[in-house]
């Protein structure tokens, strides 16, 4: 008697099906004709007239999300500046000025870029562990709202520039609480090992300093744990408790405190993950700080700004090997470094109304960078596709042009914003030319 057959294993973890991507997604729906939309606007429209790999954000949702998180945070009086490094697209970031956002800037370009999208400087939040003299300057110059000082040695710089403006700086200090967010390794921020921040020991005599020393106003103290926080909340509510007893002792020596600020980290589900809500944050921080009287602040990046955007790309052509089907993609790595950086998962949608009804299987879907990384997705169920057919990464507005490159010599992408039925390309695609310009050959070198 023959042994029967062993039952197809099933995957334990069976990736979501389309249908359950766009559920979870307003702004994004299939269309008999039209195929995969965002708000109004069919995809395929924008990869007509704009060519892939393209950034699609969705105006609507980053009002949308932008004012639950400010509904949620209401009773708090937690002021929200948008985390400018997530997404530092003009048009996206003057979409939340418009709304009331400050900004969170780590740099000179991205405090320039937050002034040219319209928010005053008083609103701005200068964090980052390495802030040059010439950033502090430009800061300074402009009448930032807070600098975020992460160590003696900085609060010494700070005050030095403030001095050789004849300004007082505003500063809060970043103190270290040491707690696990348990999010990927390379985006936790508030482990004593972590380079960000103060140890919370050293908090009290380092705020004393700053009292001191000639062109600072201590206004308070900001912590950030971490990106992508998924677990609960009981990592914020440590740091935030520990915050709040750090201010009871500031306090009890004598030293003012105006300002708390609560950083950023709220995490999304990319994939099916039990994300916190708004509400969950806002409880966690009225909780701990709610009765400190103080001025609070947050500093939101992704949770704003990540489930508001796609990559769109074409396939570039489908490759069989042994038993693997690649799909080959003409945006890669260079573009959305997430999966090859952080292990990241990105849901993967086609736009062509027939890809949904098409057979899936599972495939590999990849770029052509010359990298084993450069590997989107491992055994994602997809439709076979034909070359032009085309696919949106979801979930890519955060972290995704911002951490783009041009490794491989190939250009940025265009990003576009949809608000309604409207669309605008935001940013040009970068050109050949514009790749190569600013390269010289020295003189030694014969012309070729
Ligand atoms: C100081 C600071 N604030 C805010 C953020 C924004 O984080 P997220 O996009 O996870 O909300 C970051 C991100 O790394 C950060 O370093």
């Amino acid at each position: 008697m023959g042994m029967a057959a062993p039952a197809p294993l099933l995957p334990a973890d069976p990736d979501p099906s389309f249908a359950e991507l766009l559920a979870g997604r307003p702004h994004l729906s299939l269309h008999a004709q039209d195929g995969l939309t965002m708000e109004e606007v069919p995809l395929a429209a924008i990869a007509r007239q704009v060519g892939t790999p393209t950034w699609v954000y969705s105006a609507g949702t980053l009002r949308r999300r932008y004012q639950a998180l400010h509904a949620a945070l209401a009773d708090t009086g937690a002021e929200i500046h948008f985390a400018v490094k997530s997404n530092p697209n003009l048009a996206v970031v003057r979409t939340l000025a418009e709304q009331g956002a400050g900004a969170d800037i780590v740099s000179e370009g991205e405090m320039r870029l937050a002034l040219a999208a319209g928010i005053k400087a008083d609103h701005i939040v200068f964090s980052g562990v390495g802030k040059t003299l010439n950033e502090l300057r430009f800061a300074l110059s402009r009448g930032i709202g807070q600098i975020n000082a992460e160590s003696a040695e900085e609060l010494g710089m700070i005050s030095a520039v403030a001095q050789e403006l004849g300004v007082t700086a505003p500063v809060a200090l970043r103190v270290n609480p040491d707690v696990d967010p348990k999010t990927h390794a390379k985006i936790t921020t508030g482990k004593s090992e972590n380079k960000f921040g103060i140890p919370i020991a050293e908090a009290p005599s380092l705020y004393g300093l700053a009292a001191t020393l000639p062109g600072l106003r201590p206004l308070g103290v900001a912590v950030h744990i971490g990106s992508q926080i998924t677990s609960g909340m009981s990592a914020y509510a440590t740091a935030y408790q520990a915050l709040a007893e750090l201010v009871r002792l500031l306090r009890a020596r004598g030293l003012t405190v105006e300002r708390v600020d609560c950083g950023g980290g709220l995490g999304i589900p990319y994939r099916d993950e039990p994300a916190p809500n708004p509400a969950a944050l806002a409880g966690a921080i009225r909780t701990a700080l709610g009765k400190l009287e103080v001025k609070l602040m947050v500093e939101p990046g992704r949770w704003i700004s990540g489930p508001a955007g796609v990559l769109l790309a074409s396939v570039i052509l489908q490759k069989h090997t042994g038993t693997r089907r690649f799909m080959i993609l003409d945006a890669a790595m260079n573009d959305l470094v997430r999966p090859a950086m952080y292990e990241a998962w990105h849901g993967i949608l086609p736009v062509a109304p027939a890809d949904y009804v098409a057979p899936v299987s599972p495939c590999d879907v990849v770029g052509p960078v010359c990298e084993t990384g450069d590997t989107f997705a491992r055994n994602r169920g997809l439709p076979p596709m034909k070359p032009g057919s085309l696919v949106a990464f979801l979930d890519a507005g955060a972290y995704g042009a911002a951490m783009s490159s041009t490794y491989n010599s190939r250009p940025l992408a265009a990003e576009v914003l949809v608000d309604g039925t409207r669309f605008a390309v935001v940013r040009e695609r970068q050109t050949q030319e514009a790749l190569l310009a600013g390269q010289h050959l020295p003189d030694w070198l014969s012309t070729p």
